[in-house]
């Protein structure tokens, strides 16, 4: 029997896999290089299914012999170790980003005499469609919670962006740069969600008040949000909020290790702030900890020694103190113009925590790129109040401008038309 490669990602499996996987049984053995999270994840969406998940439904369809990980886009490292006398793989790959791949996999086989078939392409069913009917159709709480931690582990960073109403959560879904970057996530800042109501951001929006919003935004997108809890107020309550959160469908909450009334951190010391006893806050990750239901949400601990000047070492210490009471990330802010502390504090937390997610937010360092961010031992990067930030100087502008020349000519050049609201929102038409 000849020895069949076929590479694939096997997220919505449709007839044309299943075409492609005839053909290869029929020419011997099969086995199957499943594409891993990471190697998907290395350009584009994460799929909607685990590893194992896929495995399950691809080593039970028949003529598969064997699934293995293929742990990157690259089919070489896979097909030197099998050298398989044949790879089958759909004719779609001759043009366009996978045509280098195909190259290297004609040139790979060539030095032991393996050729490459390939049948013609299913056409009327694609991926990229399905993914994008799925999309349309929307998640489930469960889904959606547990995509956070997949990203952490497939991703060398993963990119959140602030949304503070369901029109920016939209925005967050659908922005994809030319070079393929996209926003993994959303974040639920108390900062923006406070001031598109008008409030500071001193804790006084309630939970119940920002799940509504957090509901809205739920509604039209499907990307997982991290929640700013801000202190996470009294334990007793923060048990209460770790559900509620959870229940919604939310991945992740950061409480911030401060005390009393709670100030915006880009304050720093300009404005009276205290930060909570070691032992107290502790108590708090752990009463979390408690109350959580499901395996895959996160209760990230926020430092703010570096904000209130108390030094590298405490900032360690806290950390320390942290992970062993149980947090499953550490986020380390700073209102500094440049990125050295918090440099400095991931390499210090690197070398007694290799795994730990690390968190950062970098609206005052902000000329530091997510790859140099990443290069560091970061994982999440948060830009957390960034829409909110860009709407309000276009709507300020419009309303004077109104009001100057009695007459809304003059702002029209500044505005969305029609259409393009039309075009923005799915289903208006
Ligand atoms: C927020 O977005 O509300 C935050 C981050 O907590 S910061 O404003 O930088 O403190
Ligand atoms: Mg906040």
């Amino acid at each position: 029997m000849k020895k069949i490669y076929v590479g694939m990602s096997a997220d919505l499996v449709h007839p044309g896999h299943m075409n492609i996987l005839k053909v290869a049984a029929q020419l011997g053995n099969v086995t199957v290089g499943l594409l891993t999270d990471k190697a998907i994840a290395s350009y584009k969406r994460l799929p909607y299914m685990t590893y194992e998940q896929r495995k399950a439904v691809i080593e039970n369809i028949k003529g598969v012999v064997e699934v293995i990980p293929q742990e990157t886009l690259d089919y070489r490292p896979n097909l030197e170790k099998l050298k398989p006398d044949i790879v089958v793989h759909g004719d779609d790959w001759k043009e366009g980003v996978q045509a280098k791949t195909r190259q290297q996999v004609i040139d790979t086989l060539e030095q032991w005499g393996g050729k490459l078939v390939e049948p013609s392409y299913t056409d009327g069913i694609s991926s990229t469609a399905l993914n994008k009917s799925l999309r349309e159709l929307g998640t489930t709480p469960d889904i959606r919670r547990n995509r956070l931690r997949r990203l952490i582990d497939s991703k060398p960073i993963v990119r959140i962006m602030e949304a503070h109403n369901a029109l920016s959560g939209l925005i967050v879904e659908n922005s994809k740069a030319t070079n393929g970057n996209e926003y993994d996530g959303m974040w639920s800042s108390s900062l923006t969600d406070s001031t598109s109501k008008g409030k500071p951001d001193i804790e006084a929006v309630d939970v119940s008040t920002r799940i509504t919003t957090i509901n809205e935004i739920f509604e039209v997108t499907t990307k997982p949000m991290i929640y700013d809890a801000d202190t996470g107020g009294i334990a007793e309550h923060f048990a209460f909020t770790v559900r509620t959160l959870e229940r919604t469908g939310i991945s992740a909450v950061i409480i911030e290790d401060k005390t009393g009334l709670k100030k915006n951190s880009l304050f720093g010391n300009d404005v009276a702030q205290t930060q909570d006893t070691i032992e107290n806050f502790c108590q708090k990750i752990q009463m979390g900890k408690r109350a959580q239901i499901t395996d895959e949400f996160m209760i990230i601990a926020r430092i703010e020694s570096l904000i209130l000047e108390k030094g590298m070492e405490d900032a360690i210490s806290r950390a320390k103190a942290y992970i062993q009471a149980g947090a499953d990330g550490i986020m380390i802010h700073s209102r500094q113009k440049t990125p050295d502390e918090i440099l400095e504090f991931c390499k210090i937390l690197r070398v007694f925590n290799e795994n730990i997610p690390i968190v950062v937010v970098p609206t005052s360092f902000n000329q530091i790129t997510a790859q140099e961010l990443s290069a560091a031992g970061i994982n999440i990067v948060i830009y957390a109040n960034h829409m909110l930030r860009a709407a309000y100087p276009g709507m300020k502008h419009v309303a004077l401008s109104i009001l100057e020349h009695d007459r809304s000519f003059e702002a029209e050049k500044s505005l969305l038309s029609i259409n393009e609201i039309l075009d923005l929102i799915p289903g208006t038409k």
